[in-house]
């Protein structure tokens, strides 16, 4: 099992529209996927996978608090063979103070997640734009951070508390520059404040995601974008991270 945590302390960037894509690229592929929203928005539950966030009768905020277990709490999500999703709403607001009290709080994931290995291939974490437990919680579990920017210097602000918090840990951190809007110079600009932050392991991808008005239309139908512009350009590009995440991923000892 491997799991991938998008993050990105900087709010609008395309965490959840990215771990959205990434979960139904596994699954399509086959693998047994579980999608992870660790975020009190829920936007992955409800703007993503369109789910009723009012109607839900568990979270995530029962596995973390260990009232439920994980196959207790995963929605199956139709039109997939395999692909579940752990989801969340606001009802979370406060099992962060809850976690807050327990010993080793940032492994309460990574550690209950173990009771799944054998269940899922893959699973997806879609963190809040915040430093809090639950994005804690998410890079902890992670084999791999995916961590979407977009190109200004404002949205790598939040890396560094980021990289201060794992110094220790060697996951590799791939960062993605999304909503790209032409302008060569910036990619260059990110790659080369990311070099000068000097972390083993924390590397720019090759394929970056322009800007399009399409990556919101196909939000609003809760479609993974292949399914919604199979021949668009931005389509491509998404295939294209997603291939550069796979085969990163599969380099991971
Ligand atoms: N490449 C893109 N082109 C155009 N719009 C995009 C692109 N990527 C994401 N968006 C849109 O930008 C908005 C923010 O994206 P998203 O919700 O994925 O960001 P986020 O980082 O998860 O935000 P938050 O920090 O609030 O959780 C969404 O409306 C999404 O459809
Ligand atoms: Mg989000």
């Amino acid at each position: 099992m491997r799991i991938i945590t998008v993050s990105n302390q900087k709010g609008g960037v395309g965490k959840t529209t990215l771990s959205f894509n990434l979960a139904w690229w596994y699954a399509k592929q086959g693998k047994r996927t579980l999608a992870v929203d660790l975020d009190p928005q829920g936007s992955l539950t409800g703007s993503s996978f369109g789910i009723d966030r009012a109607d839900l009768s568990q979270t995530i905020g029962a596995v973390l608090t260990k009232a439920a277990s994980i196959q207790d709490v995963a929605i199956k999500i139709p039109g997939a063979d395999s692909l579940y999703l752990l989801p969340a709403n606001g009802d979370l607001v406060g099992i962060d103070l809850f976690l807050s009290a327990k010993p080793k709080a940032q492994f309460v994931l990574r550690k209950t997640l173990q009771s799944v290995k054998s269940v899922y291939d893959v699973v997806v974490i879609d963190t809040p734009p915040s430093v809090s437990l639950f994005s804690l919680n998410g890079w902890y579990a992670a084999d791999l951070i995916l961590i979407p920017c977009t190109p200004e210097p404002k949205s790598l602000d939040g890396l560094d508390d980021m990289l201060e918090d794992l110094a220790d840990e060697k996951i590799p951190m791939y960062v993605l520059v999304n909503q790209f809007d032409s302008r060569a110079i910036l990619y260059n600009d990110v790659s080369e404040a990311i070099r000068a932050r000097g972390k083993v392991g924390l590397t720019v991808l090759q394929s970056t995601i322009h800007k399009s008005v399409m990556v919101s239309e196909a939000e609003l139908v809760h479609c993974p974008v292949w399914d919604y512009a199979p021949d668009h350009k931005v389509t491509l590009q998404f295939k294209s991270v997603m291939q550069e995440v796979t085969d990163g991923e599969k380099k991971i000892s």
